[in-house]
């Protein structure tokens, strides 16, 4: 089914300046970009973000991680979306990504791991939500 998921280009891979090279395999995956903004998030957006961690020991360093420098997020769509994205991601620590993935070639540590995306279609309608208005999101075909 087409589905649509959120990815984060996050503050390592923006600085490192492979924006474009990330977007490329995301469309030479056959993923369509229908949203996208750059942006600095700040302290109270970042914890809204990763709620589901706040519990965890790595939270707060994930939320001065992600506030320290600018991401862009973007709406993926395309058949088998949510799974897709993760598939070109890779395993969440780099160390663990096979070869070719996003995290293999782009991500330095666990904690400075290139991108996030949706883990399922519920988290992908959630996160989707959390920054995007129905107006911004921009279907080839509708
Ligand atoms: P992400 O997909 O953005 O979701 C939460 C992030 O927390 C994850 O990627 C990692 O960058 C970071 N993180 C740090 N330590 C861990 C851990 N032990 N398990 C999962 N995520 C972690």
């Amino acid at each position: 089914a087409i589905e649509r998921t959120l990815s984060i280009i996050k503050p390592d891979a923006v600085a490192k300046n492979v924006i474009g090279q990330i977007y490329s395999r995301f469309e030479g995956a056959g993923l369509q970009i229908v949203a996208a903004k750059m942006k600095h998030l700040s302290k109270a957006e970042a914890e809204g973000f990763y709620a589901e961690h706040k519990e965890r020991g790595f939270f707060a360093d994930l939320v001065a991680f992600m506030t320290s420098g600018p991401v862009i997020v973007q709406v993926l769509e395309g058949e088998g979306a949510v799974l897709k994205h993760r598939d070109i991601m890779g395993a969440t620590n780099p160390k663990n990504a096979a070869a070719g993935t996003i995290r293999a070639d782009f991500a330095s540590s666990i904690d400075e791991n290139a991108v996030h995306g949706s883990d399922s279609e519920a988290s992908a309608a959630r996160e989707i939500a959390y920054f995007f208005s129905a107006t911004e999101i921009a279907p080839r075909t509708r």
